[in-house]
């Protein structure tokens, strides 16, 4: 049996499901506003690790928030941003999530929450979309106070959940699932839309689902 590593932002979790609060408050520019939160948020955490100047998700969630406002001239009270920072750690979960990590973990796999967002983030989202218990344990990269893609951060997965020779990475995002990769873990890429595409660098996922119903059935076929 495998030990699974998902990603949770972007895999698990819809980082979209703010759109119909913004739609509420700035009309037709919420989806481009909820795109570029989320691209400048992942951006902060590359920079951050780079620049080797730590500060948590939440800090490059709520930077990327602030720049939205000026990119897009939107402005928001304070009280607002608060809400729309609230609700990020209710987002929902994709809708074939729990299904399939139930099935999963029926199926005698070991599965991990693995994240650039703090465990107490992490754990709050995964209990608001009652996923928790579906979850061996949350790991994560917090931890080492740096963020996705640096190897060590799946190297410090591997020692956490106690496999460095079969561990999978589950994620809908193309540069996490290269990290993993390029780190020595078998990766699994959830393209969740067609207009998706992945990074032409060469190094190919093990394997490319549409959806996490998808994944169980090629996980099973994967058995050894
Ligand atoms: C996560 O680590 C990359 O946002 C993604 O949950």
């Amino acid at each position: 049996m495998a030990t699974i590593a998902f990603d949770v932002y972007g895999t698990l979790i819809d980082t979209d499901g703010v759109v119909s609060r913004l739609r509420e408050w700035i009309g037709s520019q919420a989806e481009v506003f909820s795109k570029t939160w989320r691209s400048k948020q992942l951006e902060y955490s590359f920079r951050r690790g780079l620049m080797r100047h730590y500060e948590n998700f939440a800090v490059c969630t709520r930077q990327a928030l602030e720049y939205c406002c000026a990119e897009y001239d939107v402005s928001l009270s304070s009280e607002q941003k608060d809400m729309l920072l609230q609700s990020y750690r209710g987002l929902p979960a994709f809708a074939d999530v729990e299904e399939s990590l139930v099935a999963l973990k029926a199926g005698g796999h070991c599965l991990f929450a693995f994240s650039n967002g703090t465990s107490e983030a992490v754990e709050e989202v995964l209990r608001a979309n009652g996923l928790r218990e579906c979850f061996e344990d949350v790991v994560s990269c917090d931890g080492l106070k740096t963020f996705k893609p640096n190897p060590d951060v799946y190297h410090y997965f591997m020692r956490e959940a106690g496999d460095s020779k079969d561990a999978w990475l589950i994620s809908g995002n193309p540069f996490d699932v290269i990290g993993a990769i390029s780190a020595g873990m078998k990766s699994a890429w959830v393209k969740r839309s067609d207009r998706v595409v992945f990074d032409p660098w060469g190094i190919e996922p093990t394997l490319t689902v549409a959806t996490l119903s998808e994944l169980c059935e090629k996980l099973d076929i994967n058995k050894p």
